[in-house]
Parts: C-alpha cells; sequence; structure tokens
C-alpha cells in the first residue's frame, strides 16, 4: 500500500521536534549536531531569535498579500539585495526550482525581444541540479533525473564540467541564450568551478552575448564566505538563482538580475501567488542584515579556515576512508574511498548529521553560525564515525 506520505525519498529513521543553534533535538530527547543544516538552508542556524522575532512580528501584522499590491517587505528585501549584489532587480519565488524556471524564460524573452527568438539554447554542465520541474531536470539531462518523464523541455546544451577552451568556444554560439552554471556545485558532489574557469566563461558570454546566469541557490547567501560566491572570481552574472539561505528555513527564493538582461519581463510575463509574500521577505531581510555584515562573513571564514584544517587532519588519519576534502568556506565535501551513504549512516550513529551527494561525498553544510565548539565536536564524532566504516583489511 503506498505510504500517505508520497515515497519520493528515502528517509532516515529519525525525527526531531525542535532546533537550537546548529544543534536538533529528536522526539526522544536526543541530541544531534546538524551538519546538514536542512541541506544549506539554515543559514543562522535553528530557532535563531532574530528571525523568530521577524516572523512573528509579522505574523501579527499580516500573511499574505496579492502582488497586485505593493508589499513594503518585499520592496525593502528586494533594495537590500540590490544594493548588495550586481542586480538591478529582483523577484521573489519559493523554492530554487522556481528561480531556475524564471531565469530560463527570462533569458529566452531576452532574445526573442532582440528580435531572435530562435536563440533559445541554455548550455548546462555535467553534474549540475538546479531543481525538479521539467526545464530544471532538463538543464541536467541525466538518465537519472529525466527517465520517464519525457517528452523533454527542448534548448538544453549539455557540457562536460569543467568544460575546456574549445568545448566551450564550440558550444557557445549565436543559438545559445544563455549559460548557467553553479559557482560551487552542491548535489554534484561540492566541486567548485575555478576562479579562471568563471572568469573565462564571463569573457566568451561578453564575445557571444550569452547571457551567464549563476545557480547560486546552494552556495550562496554567505556560504562560501563571500555573500555569493561569484564574488571570489571577481566576476558577475547577469542573472542568479538564489534559494535555500536566504529564507533561513522559510521557503523564500528569488531571481536576481540585471536592468539589460531582465528588459523583457513587462508586466504580466510572469508572476506567482505566494512568490515575495510578507512572511517570507520579513524573514529573508532579517537573514540578509546579518549576513551581509561583513564582520559575520569574517566569522565565517575563520570558522571555515578551522573546520577544513580539521577535516584535513581527518583525512590524513583515515586514508582508507577519505580521498581529500573539496569546497569552499563552509559548503565542504569529504570525497570518500568507502560508500560515502556508509560514512553518514555512521555519523547517525555517532548523532551527526550529515548529506550526500554525487560522486561518493559527504557534505558538510553546518550553519554559519556554527561555533568553535560545534566544528570540534563534529570533527571528534566523524572520526568515530570513520573508525567504524574503516575496511577490516585495513586495520591489520
Ligand atoms: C544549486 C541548486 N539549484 C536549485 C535547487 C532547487 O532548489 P529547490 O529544492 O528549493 O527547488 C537546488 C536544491 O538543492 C540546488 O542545490
Amino acid at each position: 500500500m503506498i505510504p500517505s506520505i508520497l515515497p519520493t525519498y528515502n528517509r532516515a529513521p529519525l525525527e526531531f521536534e525542535r532546533g537550537e543553534g546548529t544543534w536538533l533535538i529528536a522526539t526522544d530527547g536526543t541530541r544531534y549536531l546538524d551538519f546538514g543544516a536542512g541541506i544549506a538552508v539554515n543559514a543562522l542556524g535553528h530557532a535563531h531569535p532574530a528571525l523568530v522575532a521577524a516572523l512573528t512580528d509579522q505574523a501579527g501584522k499580516l500573511w499574505h498579500l496579492s502582488n497586485l499590491y505593493r508589499i513594503p517587505e518585499q520592496q525593502a528585501l528586494a533594495d537590500a539585495l540590490v544594493a548588495a549584489t550586481f542586480a538591478d532587480t529582483a523577484f521573489f519565488t519559493n523554492s530554487g526550482t522556481e528561480a531556475c524556471e524564471l531565469a530560463v524564460k527570462m533569458a529566452r524573452k531576452y532574445w526573442y525581444d532582440k528580435g531572435q527568438p530562435d536563440r533559445v539554447n541554455i548550455v548546462t554542465f555535467a553534474g549540475c541540479f538546479h531543481g525538479r520541474s521539467s526545464a530544471a531536470i532538463a538543464a541536467a539531462g541525466t538518465e537519472k533525473m529525466v527517465k520517464g518523464f519525457g517528452p523533454l523541455l527542448p534548448g538544453f546544451v549539455h557540457l562536460p564540467f569543467p568544460a575546456h577552451g574549445d568545448e566551450l568556444t564550440g558550444a557557445i554560439d549565436d543559438t545559445v541564450a544563455a549559460v548557467m552554471i553553479e559557482p560551487v556545485q552542491g548535489e554534484g558532489g561540492i566541486r567548485p568551478l575555478p576562479d579562471a574557469c568563471l572568469k573565462g566563461l564571463r569573457d566568451l558570454c561578453d564575445e557571444t552575448g550569452a547571457l551567464l546566469i549563476f545557480d547560486e541557490v546552494q552556495c550562496g547567501m554567505g556560504r562560501t564566505g563571500r555573500l555569493f560566491a561569484h564574488e571570489w572570481a571577481g566576476v558577475a552574472p547577469d542573472i542568479m538563482m538564489v534559494a535555500k539561505g536566504i529564507g533561513g528555513g522559510f521557503p523564500l527564493g528569488a531571481v536576481l538580475a540585471t536592468e539589460a538582461a531582465a528588459a523583457g519581463m513587462t508586466p504580466g510575463t510572469h508572476g506567482s501567488t505566494y512568490g515575495g509574500n510578507p512572511l517570507a521577505c520579513a524573514v529573508g531581510k532579517a537573514v540578509l542584515d546579518i549576513v551581509g555584515d561583513p564582520a559575520f562573513l569574517d566569522a565565517v571564514n575563520r570558522k571555515a579556515g578551522l573546520l577544513r584544517q580539521r577535516l584535513e587532519g581527518l583525512v590524513a588519519a583515515h586514508p582508507d576512508v577519505f580521498e581529500q576534502v573539496r569546497g569552499a568556506g563552509l559548503m565542504l565535501g569529504l570525497k570518500c574511498r568507502v560508500p560515502a551513504a556508509d560514512l553518514v549512516q555512521a555519523g547517525y550513529a555517532q548523532h551527526l548529521l550529515t548529506v550526500p551527494a554525487a560522486d561518493n561525498v559527504v557534505r558538510l553544510l553546518p550553519p554559519l553560525t556554527v561555533t568553535e565548539e560545534d566544528i570540534a565536536e563534529a570533527v571528534a564524532r566523524l572520526d568515530a564515525a570513520a573508525s567504524a566504516v574503516t575496511p577490516k583489511e585495513a586495520d591489520t
């Protein structure tokens, strides 16, 4: 018999009722150290007082208002995002997938309005993940994502990751509306794109006119130690997808864009009933006020350095379990020699939550508010988990 919840997830038998900072408390009272943070969503940990206050204050005033009217909380968040980024304008969504949908529509409409309606292709890269809608699965293009869900939305061109030289120049021609890429791949296995590649892509897009879309749904909002990951490379996109951390746990996403890239999105061309609602935007503004503070980002970088250093030590101590540490900031991956899922399971036994990713990687995505004590504790628990999964013959 089908369960009452559609069984699209293989859920761990863990049930939580409360959270405090980096900790989740199970229904039986057991405390788990949360180094998954809802897959990079709980940027400020659980039950952060500023977010609880923003949400409850707004809940007593106004929950929902149609986008037929002005929404002051939405305006405040849009103004703050525009002030803090390359963007001139923002559209709010409820998820990263919806941000992907709009990014694709925006890029195609840009060329349509320029009199090139056939310039529709979106270039994406192996290992990418942009969501689960028809456009987003076509963007990924892998059998795992698309099998059984045809006919696929046409107009996506898939390149290797990272793509080099001729592969790129040959592929980005005058059929390409936009190039879409995660500056640090998340689901693909915590794979950062080298700065030189991001710069090269920017140059190529400038030469050909193709728009550059960064998907910062997972790597954005302070996760890598800058407000957005692309800032490290010193290049800006034309369009950017944001979600996850921007709402700190309240469903919120956004598409940020330059005025030129957004030119086709005139009244009536897009919409969302809930996108940009007062509750989400009040929380989003409270998140941005904290994460956008340079002192907060300095602390993220300091803690990221500490975590990375400790993880390098862990990898050296367990060469039969781990191959390498990779990633940026507090978006780190442990490439495993044993099945990554085994290490995640062994972590559960140590009351530590981590998240598996493709390429046999275990993701560590703690809240950005993680403390040095939390880091030391997590690494000690990972050490115990690694010992538990060490292949037997390596013990001798
Ligand atoms: C890079 C990236 N883009 C898009 C998405 C889709 O976001 P959502 O699950 O909020 O629809 C995700 C989700 O994991 C993601 O990591």
